[in-house]
């Protein structure tokens, strides 16, 4: 017989239900409580799983607990949110996403990893697959963005670079599952409600990905979907994840999300709260205390059965050995050599640079040529803690570069004067006159502004997304002391803004999110021109808070926009269409495109083409440009989005030179669920788009027809 089924043969039922808990510690805090004092629950095995807990002595101590002190000696599986870096810090995932690129995604989740690991860390509660439309949402931040296909690239990409091949990284957790980025109107917690069309098409494609790459575990959204709470969801969680996608890992709810299945109204106690979830496929109950207490209970009342613990326990015991935490409970755990530490604040660097999307560059103000004075204006531009972002649980408050330290670094021979101004989201005018008088005489303005680390991530939805507190104030007297001069700006944010504004006044704008570490040095490199520009906004940027949501994946519908005719969709006080459109992003290179062709006419459902175009760089600076493929199926049976993203490519090019960029499309790719939402691969004419964003205006259109086998 293996371990795990001596294991189970031998457990009691209250060592069972241990291994089904996962409890915190207090040394992050991410839910709405803590537990107390949790060595007597892990010394009498009620505790089989910690989250919230790091550090090389912590861990060691707390797993001598279990495996010395249990009767079992079964060890700890202990999780943490290492979400965008552990003690050092890259960029949100939303700025990350704007790098375009897989191999960065993986290497940052890697290197985020082994950080974690050295802290005992088993499991980090990351990639984060929420594909959300809606910037209101505060945890928009953690996501992909808009697309499902940026979505699945991503989840694809962490889940290798968390987990390595064979899981000798850390377990992955796919989260959260599902839909939970369609919250009505971007507010936290609330219920989502969205046809089974838009799930399929839009939000479960990442979580296959995930499943598809391996992922060790996945984490149900606290939210409910079409009157079912996805804690309970078990035609979702069971049924599609275990049944159709064969996910045969673990199912981890989130924090009190089980104990929450009272408040949704439909369990009555703990007991049926328990009994809801596991029947749904939840192997982990995170820190609702409803699988202790409440199952004994419903395996009473014949709500659930032993084998359906078992089938549990089994899961999370296969998952600890995979881990190796058999073998050594203590894996991984150790302080990493200084000049590992130093090569992750490089990709740190890399990765900030990467993520930052110059949104705008009039008059090639950027990169700035060795200005004698700088003007550095603005409540962000000193603020290396708000240069975190949003999930730093290991991460010191200090350690940040922040963006006057990375300019005086970068450019020692200028001057460089900062003034705040205001504050974040305070109410207090008194600073800005002395911060315009730093106007004077500076042969450079740069602004500073946007949100607080903290107005993005859980928990922090925003009716009003603009810029908070007095910073437009600010933002107009800076653009008046300045007169005909161009003022840069750099926005900080957890979402897209709402800044019409502010970027029809800025020369340049730079939308940096929340860069991590190296902040303040990734983006002097920018400006200096060290390195160019290369994120593309993985996100529309709206207008007004009344277009959201806006998106590239819209339907034509019935009466598409036409200016000329009343009776068409539109505004009557706002276009249509976004500020920024997903895609949309400059480099200090200028490029053009030509001759897209394809490498056949017709395209199977088994086969597959190679789209091709090239490019020229025939700006004064070597830079790197992204190129999108899109589809749009213009008749079918039923209706399919404008634009539908189908690939991505990158290319870097010297000044004055020419190159090509291959993308390579399948059938399956075009395959989209059919009138009954089963995969469907309809004959006809496809209209292939590639180009620099998702805008009909900077695409080069060709068609192929698709043909059954
Ligand atoms: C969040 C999860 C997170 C968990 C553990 C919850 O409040 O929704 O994303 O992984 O806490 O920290």
């Amino acid at each position: 017989m293996s371990r795990i089924e001596q294991l189970i043969g031998a457990m009691t039922l209250g060592e069972k239900l241990g291994q089904l808990t996962m409890t915190a510690a207090p040394y992050a805090v991410t839910g709405p409580f803590v537990a107390g004092d949790i060595s007597a629950g892990i010394k009498s095995g009620a505790i089989g799983n910690l989250l919230n807990l790091y550090g090389p002595d912590t861990v060691a101590k707390t797993q001598h607990l279990a495996v010395e002190e249990t009767r079992l000696g079964i060890p700890l599986l202990i999780g943490l949110d290492v979400i965008h870096g552990h003690r050092t810090l890259f960029p949100v995932p939303l700025g990350e996403a704007a790098a375009f690129d897989p191999a960065l995604w993986a290497a940052t989740a890697h290197a985020a990893a082994r950080e974690a690991a050295a802290d005992g860390v088993h499991l980090t509660f990351a990639p984060m697959c929420d594909v959300c439309r809606d910037p209101r949402w505060g945890r928009i931040v953690e996501g992909p963005g808009e697309d499902p296909f940026v979505g699945a690239a991503i989840a694809a990409a962490k889940v290798a670079g968390f987990q390595g091949s064979n899981l000798e990284g850390i377990a992955a957790c796919a989260k959260h599952f599902a839909a939970y980025g369609a919250v009505t109107a971007g507010r936290e917690y609330a219920s989502t409600d969205i046809s089974a069309r838009t799930l399929q098409e839009v939000h479960l494609p990442a979580f296959a990905a995930a499943v598809a790459a391996g992922v060790a575990t996945i984490m149900p959204a606290f939210t409910e979907l079409g009157g079912v709470p996805m804690t309970a969801h078990k035609e979702l969680l069971t049924d599609y994840l275990r049944g159709e996608l064969g996910f045969e890992g673990v199912i981890i709810s989130d924090y009190n999300a089980i104990a929450e299945l009272m408040h949704h109204g439909v369990a009555a106690d703990l007991a049926e709260a328990a009994a809801l979830a596991l029947q749904a496929g939840i192997d982990i109950d995170m820190m609702a205390g409803a699988y202790g207490s409440g199952l004994p209970i419903a395996l009473e009342r014949g709500l659930v059965s032993l084998a359906q613990v078992d089938a549990a326990v089994r899961r999370v015991l296969i998952l600890k050995e995979r881990l190796g935490l058999f073998k050594d409970p203590y894996r991984g755990v150790g302080v990493e050599a200084a000049e590992i530490v130093a090569q992750r604040r490089v990709l740190a660097r890399a990765a900030a640079a990467k993520s930052a999307v110059l949104l705008k560059n009039d008059g090639g103000v950027l990169p700035l040529a060795k200005p004698r004075r700088i003007a550095l204006i603005g409540p962000l531009g000193d603020a290396a803690e708000e240069m975190r972002g949003a999930w730093a649980a290991a991460a010191p408050m200090t350690g940040c570069v922040s963006v006057v330290e990375g300019l005086r670094a970068a450019l020692p021979d200028t001057k460089i004067d900062h003034a705040k101004g205001v504050t974040i989201d305070g109410g207090d005018t008194i600073g800005i006159a002395e911060a315009v008088t730093l106007c004077d005489g500076a042969d450079a303005i740069i602004l500073c502004v946007g949100e607080a680390a903290n107005m993005s991530g859980e928990a922090a939805s925003r009716a009003h997304p603009h810029l908070p507190g007095l910073q437009q104030a600010l933002c107009d007297a800076v653009f008046a002391a300045a007169g005909t001069r161009p003022v840069i700006t750099l926005l900080f944010s957890g979402r897209p803004l709402i800044v019409p504004a502010l970027a029809e006044k800025s020369a340049a704008l730079l939308a940096a999110w929340f860069p991590g570490s190296e902040a303040g040095n990734a983006i002097a490199d920018l400006i200096t021109g060290k390195v160019s520009p290369s994120g593309r906004t993985p996100i529309s940027w709206p207008r007004a808070t009344g277009q959201i949501p806006v998106f590239f994946g819209e339907r034509n519908g019935g009466r598409p926009f036409n200016a000329a005719d009343h009776y068409t969709s539109k505004y009557l006080d706002s276009e249509n269409t976004p500020l920024f459109v997903f895609g949309h992003g400059l480099s200090y290179g200028r490029f053009v495109f030509s001759n897209l062709r394809l490498s056949a006419a017709t395209l199977t459902e088994k086969g597959a083409l190679t789209v091709q175009v090239d490019v020229a760089n025939d700006g004064a600076r070597a830079a790197e440009e992204t190129i999108f493929l899109f589809s749009h199926d213009k008749v079918a049976q039923v209706t399919r989005p404008l634009l539908e993203l189908k690939g991505f490519g990158k290319i870097a090019l010297e000044p004055g030179a020419r190159g090509a960029v291959s993308l390579t499309l399948r059938g399956t790719d075009l395959r989209f669920p059919g009138p009954r939402l089963t995969p469907w691969f309809e004959p006809g004419e496809v209209e292939i788009c590639v180009g620099t964003a998702a805008d009909r205006t900077r695409l080069l259109t060709a068609t192929i027809t698709l043909v059954a086998q």
